[in-house]
């Protein structure tokens, strides 16, 4: 080699080591929307490397599951705070914000809620509940959260009134979203207030959303922004059917947020987020490998990539994007639908490593399409 070339080696060398790292999310979404992450209590089992990730990429943070009804209010008028206190404490000194995620809901819901004694407990008594549970934590949580999801996957589309049968429906009858609404606002009149569900992409959820915003405006309700929850599975990621939802729950005068965001990259028969639609493995199934086929990172890495696309082209009615988990090995998708697997849904894997679909979620925004 000439030393030209020996120069010219050494200093294409140099100037690659010295390029600046991928830049983080947040910094690339800046101006489009925030980029959150769903997280257990904090500090709580993460370690080091995984808090560094967070604190560099993200810039919101929703409590994954400390301040859902059960683990907030296991007994009547016992609340515990001492989880939710620990990750509002972790956003507030990481300049992070932080989203309160569920006060009403049909699951991680205390049985005692729905009890008198023996009987089941009548409408005026679960909606006092219900009052004293939303208006606690509202307040508990005031200036520390920037919004609650008030109601979590209420609807059904194939029910005739377009609810999920469920106790908080057939204790206090359809208003009992309405009320929760009334007393979250009642509490904090500042804090934001959402409406968060699954599948509501799809044309038949959709319409039963539009019927519920029409319905909570009438009644007087806040309602900043509808949360599509985005639990989506490779090669199915409804992109046409989000389009078209994000467009008519602005039309009809709410923001959009995605807020469980994760691509499931194994076989199931369901889509969406039904807790109670848990699936069995095949019998005979492989166990899943620990580390996932590079053809199929390549797959989730352009669907994530598209999807970004056109989250960014809907930046002025979108205003955040939540991952459901940190890496892969924090992703609910490894207990559910099936229990026991080794999924890989998010952007970094187990080792907090970005994968192809972090860099293609990093690029989308200058590539017209394709991804590394
Ligand atoms: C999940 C959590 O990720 C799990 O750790 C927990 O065991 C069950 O709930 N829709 C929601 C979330 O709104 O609260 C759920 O979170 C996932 C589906």
């Amino acid at each position: 080699m000439t030393l030209p070339a020996v120069w010219l080696t050494l200093s294409l060398c140099a100037s690659l080591q010295a390029a600046p790292p991928t830049r983080p999310l947040k910094e690339t979404y800046r101006g489009y929307f925030d980029i959150g992450c769903a997280v257990p209590s904090l500090p709580g089992s993460f370690k080091e490397t995984e808090l560094a990730l967070l604190r560099e990429q993200f810039n919101s943070l929703t409590a994954e599951n400390c301040m859902k009804p059960a683990p907030t209010e296991p007994r009547e008028n016992e609340f515990r705070f001492a989880a939710g206190d620990s990750l509002a404490a972790f956003a507030r000194s990481n300049n992070m914000k932080l989203v309160g995620h569920c006060l009403v809901w049909h699951e991680q819901c205390p049985d005692w809620m729905f009890q008198d004694g023996n009987q089941p407990a009548k409408r005026e008594l679960v909606l006092q509940r219900m009052k004293n549970h939303i208006q606690t934590l509202v307040k508990h949580y005031q200036g520390q959260v920037v919004g609650w999801d008030v109601v979590n996957e209420a609807i059904d589309e194939h029910q005739p009134n377009g609810l999920r049968r469920s106790k908080w429906l057939s204790t206090v009858g359809e208003d009992f979203v309405e009320k929760a609404f009334q007393y979250a606002r009642e509490a904090d009149p500042n804090v934001q207030l959402y409406y968060n569900d699954f599948d509501i992409e799809s044309p038949g959820k959709r319409k039963q959303v539009l019927k519920l915003i029409t319905r909570l405006k009438a009644a007087g309700c806040r309602l900043d922004a509808v949360g599509i929850q985005g639990h989506y599975a490779l090669d199915r990621v409804p992109l046409r059917n989000l389009e078209a939802s994000i467009e008519e729950f602005y039309q009809a005068g709410v923001k959009v947020m995605i807020t469980e965001l994760d691509m499931d990259v194994l076989g199931r028969r369901n889509s969406g987020a039904d807790l109670a639609m848990t699936e069995k493995a095949k019998p005979g199934a492989k166990p899943q490998a620990a580390i996932c086929p590079p053809e199929i990172l390549k797959q989730q890495a352009d669907q994530y990539a598209e999807l970004f696309r056109l989250l960014a082209k809907h930046r002025d009615k979108v205003t955040r994007v939540t991952f459901w988990g940190l890496h892969d090995g924090r992703s609910w998708l490894n207990t559910y639908p099936i229990q026991g697997r080794i999924n890989h849904a998010m952007l970094f894997d187990r080792q907090c490593q970005p994968k192809p679909a972090f860099f293609s979620v990093s690029e989308a925004l200058t590539r017209t399409s394709g991804a590394r």
